[in-house]
């Protein structure tokens, strides 16, 4: 498994394990994939982007993106990661967040926080695993394939 920062071709891999989760799942709370437009932009800015690659093909990635716009939240990054169906609970997320993690010390993030839409079992697992604490859960803040969905906030201090 190789984790890496992730380059302008592994867009396409990334969006479509995106839009997959868009599509069947909850874990984000589009109906639909992202525009190219949107990677590009989120590649070429300041976010963390990360990809796991396994035997040539990008099996997942894990990034960063600025919590809240306002200044006093500027050392506050929101952290999320996919990992492809076929790919998961073989030790790929851990592997990706450790280093997306260790990616937002070096630069001096000071908190790192998810929202994890309820229930899955493999991100709580995943967060608590990497040291994160729950926060709190907002109770049915989306509503999704015909079902409310709370959302359970986890924060890890970095330093
Ligand atoms: C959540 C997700 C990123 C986890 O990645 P993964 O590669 O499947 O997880 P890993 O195999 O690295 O396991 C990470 C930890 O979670 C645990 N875990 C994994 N799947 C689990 C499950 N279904 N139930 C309970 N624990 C689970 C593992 O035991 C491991 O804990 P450990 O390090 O203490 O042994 C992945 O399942 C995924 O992409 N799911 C769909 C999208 C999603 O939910 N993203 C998170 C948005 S908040």
């Amino acid at each position: 498994m190789d984790i890496r920062r992730a380059l302008p071709a592994d867009l396409e891999p990334v969006s479509e394990i995106y839009a997959h989760e868009a599509r069947e799942g909850h874990a984000t709370f589009d109906h639909e994939g992202r525009s190219m437009e949107l990677w590009e932009e989120k590649i070429a800015g300041d976010d963390h982007f990360l990809v796991a690659e396994h035997d040539g093909l990008v099996v997942g990635y894990a990034t960063s993106s600025p919590f809240r716009p306002k200044p006093a939240y500027v050392h506050t990054r929101e952290t999320t990661i996919y990992v492809a169906p076929g790919h998961q609970g073989l030790g790929t997320g851990r592997q990706l967040y450790d280093a997306l993690l260790a990616l937002l010390v070096d630069d001096g993030v000071h908190l790192a926080v998810a929202g994890v839409a309820q229930p899955n079992d493999a991100s709580m697992a995943l967060h608590r695993a990497c040291g994160f604490e729950v926060v709190g859960t907002m109770r049915e803040v989306g509503r999704k394939h015909g079902r409310w969905i709370d959302v359970t906030w986890l924060q890890k201090v970095l330093g």
